[in-house]
């Protein structure tokens, strides 16, 4: 064992890793840029203030997870936790108000989290952060779901599910808030010593604790969507209705209220088939108060974030793969020049469906291409003689493995990506 090693909850992401991390940041670079989305980094640490203000003094994350210190200098700063407030401090210090609303920022980087280290769940972890601020309109709401919904779908993840719910605005919260503490004080001691401490001053997240006898008490509590204002209970049927528009798939869930105290209305997030092994996989919400919180004029917005390791954690479950950066995966190994003219459109195909593909050049027999393709490492051979051409196919052969398949040449692409989430593995 070597002397040193990286912290507790922290990891190195290996060459063999970044081609994930690669397939993450540019699908995110290329959503971000047909949503309208532009890049702004913040510092990984700001005032512990912004935090405790933005985030909220009861919150896990400010109680109990923040990386906070003192400078030599006497500053009290802290390692972002997340980017939420980092953006609305930005917006107003670079007087973005001033700007055609809304304005709509993405970040992608680390984040820190004093938590407890399990799978998914690091204290040094990733997040891209998208972030809509200027704009009430519910068509927001459903865009920014549409986003994240479109991300995950994009790289291929499949039976996700995205809970959505309102917990209100101050006008209508307050209410719900007094039901609940109502509907939880006859209960009080069964409830876990966290939620005790919690009923007074933070009942909301009484309902979204993981304590079996808590979950089985919370199934019966008061809705929020029941305490809605005429106002916020619009926004929620309007948002509905959008999302049923666009095609995003969701299911209403009361016991949704999210760890963060800026919600305001809408809160969603997306969760994987297994979630609780792994946690939630991205989640945001509206947040209508928090500039104002921080000291600015009063200003809505909505935002969402998704943990980077967790989508890379579900993209390996899935058996879905990044192919590896700057490595070439398939060798075209026509026999004869009949084969060569129906091979050349097939190598245009597959390099348009993404996959670094070469073809044999010059009159190799098939062994000089086998060869050829061995020595330079390429992971996969699609040989074409006279019966392939008849039948409209290419022979794949694995030369990792050895095994090889007709396949019809339309699955070209798909096959070699299969292939390569298959058990020999992304190669570095
Ligand atoms: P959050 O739910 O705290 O929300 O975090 C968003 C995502 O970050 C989670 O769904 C998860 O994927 C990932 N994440 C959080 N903590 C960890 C951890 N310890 N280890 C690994 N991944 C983690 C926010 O941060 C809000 N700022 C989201 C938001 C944006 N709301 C509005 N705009």
């Amino acid at each position: 064992m070597p002397t040193f090693q990286t912290p507790r909850g922290t990891s190195d992401i290996l060459p063999s890793d970044q081609p994930y991390w690669k397939l993450v940041s540019s699908t995110v670079e290329s959503l971000a840029q047909r949503y309208g989305y532009r890049r702004i980094d913040t510092p990984i640490f700001e005032d512990t203030g912004l935090f405790v203000r933005g985030v909220g003094q009861s919150t896990d994350i400010v109680e109990k997870e923040m990386y906070s210190f003192m400078t030599k200098g006497g500053d009290a700063l802290t390692l972002r936790p997340e980017a939420t407030a980092s953006f609305c401090r930005a917006y107003l210090q670079h007087g973005m108000q001033n700007l055609p609303q809304p304005v709509k920022l993405f970040t992608v980087g680390p984040f820190f989290r004093h938590d407890r280290p399990g799978a998914g769940r690091y204290r040094q972890f990733h997040q891209v952060n998208f972030e809509c601020i200027g704009e009430a309109d519910p068509a927001v709401d459903a865009e920014v779901i549409q986003l994240a919904w479109e991300l995950y779908a994009t790289l291929g993840l499949r039976d996700l599910s995205v809970l959505l719910n309102s917990i209100g605005c101050p006008n209508c919260r307050p209410a719900y808030l007094d039901a609940l503490r109502q509907y939880y004080a006859p209960l009080v001691e069964e409830l876990c010593r966290e939620c005790q401490a919690r009923l007074e001053r933070n009942p909301l997240r009484l309902l979204d604790c993981k304590n079996p006898t808590c979950q089985a008490l919370s199934s019966k509590a008061p809705r929020s969507v029941d305490f809605l204002c005429e106002a916020c209970a619009d926004h929620f049927s309007r948002l509905g209705t959008y999302l049923g528009l666009l095609g995003v798939p969701f299911e209403v869930s009361h016991r949704l209220v999210r760890g963060l105290d800026y919600y305001t209305r809408t809160v969603f997030e997306v969760i994987p088939p297994d979630a609780t092994s792994q946690g939630t996989i991205g989640g945001g919400g509206r947040y209508d108060g928090l500039i104002e919180q921080i000291g600015g004029p009063a200003t809505p917005g909505i935002g969402f974030a998704s943990g980077v390791e967790r989508v890379i954690l579900n993209l390996r479950n899935q058996g879905i793969a990044a192919l590896p950066i700057g490595k070439t995966l398939l060798y075209i190994a026509p026999i004869g020049e009949t084969a060569r003219e129906f091979a050349l459109p097939l190598l245009k195909r597959a390099r348009q469906d993404g996959i670094p593909t070469v073809i044999g050049l010059g009159s190799r027999s098939l062994k000089s291409q086998l060869k050829q393709a061995s020595s330079q490492q390429v992971p996969f051979v699609a040989i074409i003689g006279e019966e392939e051409i008849g039948t409209n196919e290419v022979t794949l052969r694995d030369l990792r493995t050895g095994e090889q398949k007709k396949i019809s040449v339309q699955l070209l692409g798909p096959a070699v990506r299969e292939m390569l989430a298959g058990p020999g593995g992304p190669q570095p």
